[in-house]
């Protein structure tokens, strides 16, 4: 076949040029809105990796929560298999937005300060995904939705995940109805508070992870569970230790104790039986 360049350069094989209105990709992938997206506030060249890496975290969050809200729904139609490729494709994920940490994990005092002001009160705890993200690992708080009061359609959405059960409800349920010993009360608790760790749970984990092939999708499902607290956990501290570098034990702009404050929050661990059960295997 001939490939004659016509004068833009473009040969018959090459590809489509001509479109009556916007092209096909603008129309699904809308990029033209968002790469519109960043108000700067600052002068400073380093404000916009700090304004798109937000962005992109926050696509990130918006990616996992659909995963993990997949996988929700299918462990309670018992559909195991298709919560395991929600799950895993999560894993994926979360070392995608961990890795786009690296643009901001080495920023100075100074270099944070450009703009630091700049951000006013403005701050990722006031990230309504990230909360979700928060709500489905079983980290529930109803005052965690008071920033959002003046954002009807983000309280909406915030309120009804506090209500639902989380992603490590569905687990318990669906253990309890594969016969294992989780308690009624753990089955029965008000969805709306934090998950607290329970004994009977872990000795049902302890006794999962005592003879997998008992019920082998179920370990293969807390592993997967187990790469994602992890995953999370790191998020957890790789922020820690960005925000240590940028602004060392200053206040958050966001009103809280900063360093001190994000430190508490590391340490929690993210479905707490499967990592204490592991001392009594
Ligand atoms: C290196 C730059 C950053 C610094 C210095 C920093 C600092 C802080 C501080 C001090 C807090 C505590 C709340 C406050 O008082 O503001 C916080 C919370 C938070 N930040 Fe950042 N942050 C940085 C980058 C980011 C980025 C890029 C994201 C992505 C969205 C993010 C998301 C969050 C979230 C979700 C919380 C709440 C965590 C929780 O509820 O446990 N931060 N940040």
């Amino acid at each position: 076949m001939s490939n004659t360049l016509d004068a833009s350069g473009a040969g018959s094989d090459a590809p489509n040029l001509d479109f009556a209105g916007t092209t096909p990709y603008e129309d699904y992938v809308q990029a033209d809105v968002l790469t519109h997206l960043q108000h700067l506030r600052s002068d400073d060249p380093g404000e916009m990796v700090f304004l798109v890496t937000t962005q992109v975290m926050e696509l990130w969050f918006t990616v996992i929560v659909h995963e993990w809200e997949t996988a929700a729904k299918a462990l309670r139609e018992d559909t195991v298999p298709v919560a395991m490729d929600a799950l895993k494709r999560s894993l994926r994920e979360l070392e995608a937005l961990n890795a786009s940490w690296r643009p901001l994990a080495q920023l100075t005092p100074g270099q944070f300060n450009a703009y630091r002001a700049a951000l006013g009160e403005g701050s990722g705890f006031q990230s309504a995904m990230y909360r979700r993200m928060e709500f489905l690992l079983g980290e529930k708080s109803a005052s965690m939705l008071v920033p959002h009061r003046g954002a009807p359609r983000v309280h909406a959405e915030l309120e009804k995940a506090l209500q639902e059960p989380s992603l490590y409800d569905e687990v318990l349920r669906l253990l309890s109805r594969r016969g294992l010993a989780v308690p009624q009360e753990v089955l029965d608790r008000d969805l709306s508070q934090r998950y607290e760790p329970s004994a009977e749970v872990e000795a049902v984990w302890t006794a999962l992870y005592a003879d997998p092939d008992a019920h082998h999708d179920l370990h293969r499902l807390g592993e997967v569970l187990t790469d994602v607290a992890e995953l999370v956990w790191r998020w957890r501290n790789d922020h820690l230790v960005a925000t240590r570098r940028a602004m060392g034990a200053k206040t958050g702009t966001g009103g809280s104790a900063g360093v001190a404050w994000l430190e508490k929050r590391a340490t929690k661990n993210v479905f707490p039986e499967l990592w204490t059960a592991r001392s009594h295997v």
